[in-house]
């Protein structure tokens, strides 16, 4: 059995990642280890933030240790929220939703292009990393809809017309950015096991 730390406190991820990764691995969270360090998510880039975690939690554990970041980058706003859609606007889910349609303004559908993104880094004690990428592309629309999900899930639709708030917690993991980041991952490990 191999272990690995994960830095979250999101016990939802830690188990989508669990169940991909199969039987030979035991994956462990941030809350079973209550003297971590604080990581600034200070990096200008997504892969920067989740390498800056996965190193300080695989310093801190002497575990082989993943991190994630993620966000929703929008063509028509350069990129923007980027990095920056957890702290896009202080509040709710639904203020960071109301800034963005706001900005937005009357952006016709054609070009209101957006792609979640989720960069995952694996680090190991002595410094090692490999990183792992998962892109989902979609378009933001004008009204929220769907009651499941978090962040900016109402607002994205993909291309088969519902949006990303409208799916099962198992059809967004087969479609989202992070179920295509954490699948690159297990198929890595199992095929050139770092650490
Ligand atoms: P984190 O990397 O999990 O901290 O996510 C950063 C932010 O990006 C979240 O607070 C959300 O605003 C946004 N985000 C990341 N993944 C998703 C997703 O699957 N759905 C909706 N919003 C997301």
């Amino acid at each position: 059995m191999r272990t690995l730390v994960f830095a979250t406190a999101n016990l939802g991820k830690k188990e989508e990642l669990e169940a991909l990764l199969g039987p030979g691995w035991l994956v462990r969270s941030a809350a079973d280890f209550p003297k971590l360090p604080e990581v600034e998510e200070d990096q200008p880039t997504f892969e920067g933030n989740a390498a800056k975690k996965a190193h300080a939690f695989a310093k801190a554990t002497g575990l082989m240790a993943l991190a994630d970041d993620s966000g929703l980058c929008v063509d028509a706003l350069e990129g923007r929220p980027g990095v920056f859609s957890a702290r896009y606007a202080p509040g709710t889910d639904g203020d960071r939703i109301a800034k963005l349609l706001g900005e937005l303004g009357d952006v016709p559908a054609g070009q209101r292009t957006a792609r979640f993104v989720c960069a995952l880094c694996l680090a190991t004690p002595d410094g090692k990393e490999t990183f792992t990428r998962g892109t989902c592309e979609g378009r933001i629309i004008g009204t929220p809809r769907g009651t499941h999900g978090f962040g900016y899930d109402p607002i994205f639709e993909l291309p088969h017309g519902k949006t990303m708030a409208e799916l099962t917690r198992d059809e967004k993991s087969a479609v989202s950015h992070r179920g295509a980041a954490f699948r690159a991952l297990a198929r890595m490990v199992s095929l050139s096991p770092i650490g």
